[in-house]
């Protein structure tokens, strides 16, 4: 699986922490950036990592911000962006069990490096149950089909 990758400067350090476990899950990814803790505006990033979910021009994405709350705010913005704040690994497990999510996010002032990879792990290895779930996600997406008309 290829995914895209992205943070701003509060998320650098998770980053680089959940690189490796990518590495080890066999999940390849694009970064977008930020690289370094100069400070940058998270709507940048989250903007460029949701848009290549969004045309599904990559599979899902990975989201790092301070928070997390930020870039969970973009990301949701956009159109078939199933964005899940994850600072535990339940949400990271029901988020890809009952909400098939496509991007995950992660508050990277709030949660040390080992949460992250437990995080990371789960959330790459959850398939998504479908059945109920899925008449759920399509009432999502008659949501957003009326929306952006
Ligand atoms: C940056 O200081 C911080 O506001 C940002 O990383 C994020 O937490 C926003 O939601």
């Amino acid at each position: 699986m290829k995914i895209a990758i992205g943070c701003d400067h509060a998320g650098v350090a998770m980053k680089n922490e959940i690189t490796p476990v990518l590495k080890e899950l066999g999940v390849e990814w694009e970064d977008v950036g930020t690289n370094t803790e100069e400070s940058v505006d998270y709507p940048d990033f989250g903007e460029k990592v949701a848009e290549l979910v969004s045309s599904g021009k990559i599979e899902r994405g990975v989201l790092v911000c301070g928070t997390g709350i930020g870039m969970s705010i973009v990301a949701n913005k956009f159109p078939n962006v199933r964005a899940a704040l994850c600072g535990e690994t339940y949400s990271a497990k029901m988020s890809r069990l009952h909400n098939d999510a496509n991007l995950l996010v992660l508050p990277g002032r709030n949660i040390d490096g080992q949460t992250a990879a437990e995080i990371v792990k789960t959330w790459f290895t959850t398939p998504f149950e479908g059945g109920r779930h899925q008449r759920r996600l399509d009432k999502i997406r008659a949501i957003e089909s009326r929306l952006c008309k």
